[in-house]
């Protein structure tokens, strides 16, 4: 089945590697605009330079007010693909210490929050139908 994404805007973090890269690159070629966001500017760079019609944001989603300023910037979405996050492996979970679970929380958690929060007041105000996909883990 053909996805039609033409004159959708949608934001994609994480979007420099894995399913995000794949994510970005499918809705580019769909139609639809693409906000592509990581934390590494050379990254983003390689994939607007093979994808022009892709928009780069460097922004580190656990620097909650950085990124927030950054978003806030943008034109209303139609859609937000919250996939940035790191994987857990570091330690079992009944040994995990608590500097590392704020850490999983702030990349995999609060940083989803925060976009979402930017996003959808401004779908809200001007009374948009858009999407949050949340991408998560069983891990
Ligand atoms: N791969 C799997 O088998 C699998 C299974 C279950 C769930 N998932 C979930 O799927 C999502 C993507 O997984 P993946 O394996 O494709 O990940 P990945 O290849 O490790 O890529 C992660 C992406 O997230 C970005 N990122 C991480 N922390 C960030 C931060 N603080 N600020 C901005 N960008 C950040 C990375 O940017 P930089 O490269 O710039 O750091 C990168 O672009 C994750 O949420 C993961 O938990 C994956």
């Amino acid at each position: 089945m053909p996805f039609d994404f033409n004159g959708k805007k949608v934001l994609v973090t994480g979007a420099v590697k894995g399913i995000g890269r794949g994510v970005a690159i499918a809705l580019s070629e769909s139609g639809c605009k693409v906000y592509a966001l990581s934390r590494t500017k050379s990254s983003l760079d390689s994939l607007t330079e093979e994808y022009p019609n892709i928009t780069s944001i460097v922004a580190d989603l656990c620097k909650w007010e950085d990124t927030k300023k950054k978003l806030e910037k943008l034109e209303v979405l139609d859609g937000l693909v919250n996939n940035a996050g790191i994987d857990g492996y570091d330690y079992t979970a009944l040994e995990c210490p608590r500097e590392y679970l704020c850490k999983l929380l702030d990349n995999n958690l609060l940083s989803a929050i925060n976009c979402s929060q930017v996003v959808a007041k401004k779908m809200i105000e001007v009374k948009i139908k858009g999407t949050i996909v949340n991408v998560s883990s069983v891990a």
